[in-house]
């Protein structure tokens, strides 16, 4: 029997593109005076960078005549502005027109510019519903680079909703059945704190290093979660003495399709446990990152496990859950918040911000 519209309705989530902070680019993929356009959040975006060094993310049409700011169209930035190929009109890292060829730049003359932070050399922006400003902070308590590996980036594009694949982190059932891992125990029940949530949970894997030797990781892992676009996971493995650091970042790009991207770091390595097959006789200095190049093939390998289920999967409102499946409608209640209701949405159109922590 076809389903009924307020059963289609009930399996919806009520939009593809949830309030939140979403990841955007690497510091390293916008050079000083570079400049690229993408579609980020339903919104075609440019992203470019002044001589500062300031990172600026507005939408990508010129307020004058609409022409497209990107690249491809001609624009470009010089002189530390963004320069619109159609008539000239300059724009500082604020969206403000500054300058035009011909005459004073018109103050009505403004980008909306999306809010941005910048977190381990990993730029995020903010997507406030109705063009409402930041609501809150992500992740006060900045991890620094000091003592990791350089980062592992690996992005991968399917068919999801940020929430689904946020959801993973309390689904206690699908980490046994779908990945494989043993004696998974939660290390407490999670803690919601705003949009901060925090997940614990202790769990042991089997894992083949090289393809041939194959040893027991045994792990414990806390993720915090600040929205539905930003998920940080610190795994201390305790066998070995390592610590792994792993950023899950769901950015949607057009309401269909979603950008998942993980950032993993692995701590310097001083002393690995004699079963890492030839860890210990590798410089400290090669250790991390070949670690972290390992550990990094393995995440991929578990995340591309989910994304067979994600992408195919529907949404469940009223999921028929059993005892043992988690805090899977405590999770979702504290994902409402990234869906403010007309009456909640209050807050002025973005101004542009730039927070730094390199
Ligand atoms: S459309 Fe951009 S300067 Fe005219
Ligand atoms: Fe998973």
């Amino acid at each position: 029997m076809p389903a009924s519209h307020s059963q289609l309705a009930a399996n919806q989530l009520p939009s593809p593109f949830p309030e939140g902070w979403y990841f955007v680019a690497t510091r390293a993929d916008i050079p000083r005076g570079g400049l690229f356009r993408k579609v980020w959040m339903g919104e075609d975006i440019i992203v470019w960078c002044d001589d500062q060094g300031t990172v600026c993310v507005a939408e990508s049409h010129c307020p004058h005549l609409g022409s497209d700011l990107g690249p491809e169209a001609g624009g470009s930035v010089r002189d530390g502005r963004l320069v619109c190929p159609f008539h000239g009109y300059q724009f500082d890292a604020v969206g403000q027109c500054v300058a035009t060829p011909y005459a004073d730049p018109p103050r009505t003359a403004h980008l909306q510019v999306f809010p941005t932070q910048e977190i381990n050399g990993l730029i995020f922006a903010w997507y406030g519903i109705d063009g409402r400003t930041p609501q809150w902070e992500l992740h006060p308590d900045r991890p620094t680079r000091e003592g990791w590996s350089s980062p592992s980036i690996r992005t991968i594009r399917f068919p999801g909703h940020p929430q689904e694949t946020t959801e993973n982190s309390v689904d206690l059932a699908h980490f046994r059945y779908v990945h494989g891992y043993g004696s998974f125990q939660r290390a407490g029940r999670i803690q919601v704190d705003g949009a901060r949530l925090v997940s614990s949970f202790d769990f042991r894997t089997v894992r083949k290093v090289f393809g041939f030797s194959a040893f027991t990781m045994d792990l414990s892992a806390i993720t915090q979660i600040f929205g539905l676009g930003y998920s940080f996971v610190e795994i201390r493995e305790h066998f070995i003495g390592v610590d792994l650091r792993l950023w899950v970042l769901a950015t949607p790009v057009d309401g269909t399709l979603i950008d998942l991207t993980l950032v993993s770091q692995v701590r310097e390595i001083r002393n690995p446990g004699r079963r890492i097959v030839g860890l210990g006789f590798l410089p400290v200095g090669w250790r991390a990152p070949i670690f972290n190049k390992f550990m990094a093939a393995q995440q991929m390998g578990d995340v591309l496990q989910d994304v067979a289920i994600w992408s195919r999967k529907q949404y469940r409102s009223r999921p028929r859950l059993c005892r043992s499946d988690g805090e899977i409608m405590p999770f979702r209640a504290y994902c409402a918040q990234f869906y403010p209701e007309a009456g909640d949405r209050s807050g002025a159109p973005s101004a542009g911000s730039h927070r730094t922590v390199p």
